[in-house]
């Protein structure tokens, strides 16, 4: 059984238009899951519903089989971290974690096994003392964290718990959450806009953008599969390419050459041929005609940029080739990693040939 379910979810807050559409998901016991998007696309508020903060306007969240909609924040079975840490400045890190224990009338002894459990588990042990102005910013998330532990949940929701953190310090605190997930193994919901947080952390994502869930994918699936061109455009960096295709009598053509495409289960005259950075090369005698424009030089590759056709086409490349901005070479891509989508609709062009596949595993497996 899941352990939460979203049912048609939705969120009007004027009662005329929704900021969350129809959200539907299911998590297991023990999934670390992402929702990632752009600002304003409704993941705090999903969380906040979940969390029972926000009122439900529509459909059903169960947690562990029961319906959550009526029932209040502090009776359901949750803990929360914010982006905000929320620390009391005048309490010690001691205080701080145990603050809602306190409140709740658990014996001292217990609040203090339980604090110095969870202070162990997120190496705060030394701190215990100490107030918040005295800690760094990876210490007081810590702290903020180790609140939420000593609830005795097996559910988190944790809204951009890292977003006030520098570079570095993001990238520490990333490992030790996937390391304490692992540790606890509870159920975590994770929000955040940063992809690579997404694609890390996460065994699974939703991609939304809003209000409306875009795709439910495992990482890699996301990245190499996306289900629209806003998965496309919004996973990856640099964005995947995405150029228009015209038919001319009986063939798709780029750049006055025909493009092999395979059957899809629809008649298009437009398409949009989708293909990341790394599975294009420049090449000097082969491919469609590319001028460089512009060389972002990262260390470890190169980003070479350019026009093909009149569309903007970024190439990743080794960082020892040597080019120049305005030299004219040509650019092939790997036909195999290719992504179709349809122009008007902006979704994923199905293939006929992956039908057929569908259809026989369905006949197959009943
Ligand atoms: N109390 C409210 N009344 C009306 N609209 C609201 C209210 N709270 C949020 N919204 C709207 O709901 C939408 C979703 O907001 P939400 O805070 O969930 O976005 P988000 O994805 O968390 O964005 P961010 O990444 O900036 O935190 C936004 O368009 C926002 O303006
Ligand atoms: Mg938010």
């Amino acid at each position: 059984m899941p352990i939460i379910e979203l049912n048609n979810i939705s969120k009007s807050y004027d009662h005329h238009s929704n900021v969350i559409d129809d959200f539907n998901l299911s998590i297991e016991q023990g999934e670390f899951v992402v929702f990632l998007g752009p600002s304003g696309c409704g993941k705090s508020t999903t969380l906040r519903m979940i969390a029972g903060l926000e009122t439900i306007t529509n459909g059903d969240l169960m947690i562990k089989g029961k319906r959550q909609n009526d029932i209040p924040a502090k009776n359901r079975d949750i803990a929360m971290v914010f982006q905000s840490y929320a620390l009391y400045p005048h309490m010690t890190v001691f205080d701080n974690i145990g603050f809602g224990l306190r409140v709740r009338k658990v014996k001292k002894t217990l609040i203090k096994e339980k604090v110095e459990r969870a202070a162990a588990l997120l190496n705060l042990t030394p701190y215990l003392k100490r107030k918040p102005k005295d800690l760094s910013g990876g210490q007081m998330q810590r702290v903020a964290l180790g609140r939420a532990l000593v609830r005795d949940t097996d559910i988190f929701l944790m809204d951009e718990p890292l977003s006030n953190l520098d570079a570095k310090l993001r990238s520490i605190m990333r490992e030790e959450l996937v390391q304490l997930h692992r540790k606890l193994g509870a159920t975590t919901i994770f929000v955040t806009h940063d992809q690579t947080e997404a694609m890390t952390m996460g065994d699974k994502i939703v991609i939304l953008n809003n209000g409306k869930v875009q795709q439910i994918g495992k990482p890699t699936e996301i990245y190499h599969y996306p289900k629209n061109l806003f998965v496309a455009s919004f996973i990856g960096a640099p964005a995947m390419n995405l150029l228009a295709l015209k038919k001319e009598s009986t063939h798709f053509v780029f750049a006055s050459d025909i493009v092999e495409t395979p059957d899809f289960t629809k008649e298009l005259d437009e398409l949009i041929l989708g293909i990341r950075p790394e599975d294009c090369h420049i090449s000097t005698i082969e491919g469609y005609p590319f001028e460089i424009t512009f060389i972002e030089e990262m260390g470890s590759d190169q980003f070479i940029h350019g026009i093909s056709a009149g569309q903007k086409v970024i190439i990743r490349e080794v960082p020892d080739k040597k080019f120049q901005i305005g030299e004219q070479v040509f650019f092939a891509i790997n036909p195999r990693k290719i992504s179709w989508f349809d122009k008007e609709t902006g979704e994923r062009l199905r293939l006929k040939m992956e039908k057929n596949q569908s259809e026989q595993l369905r006949v197959n497996h009943g």
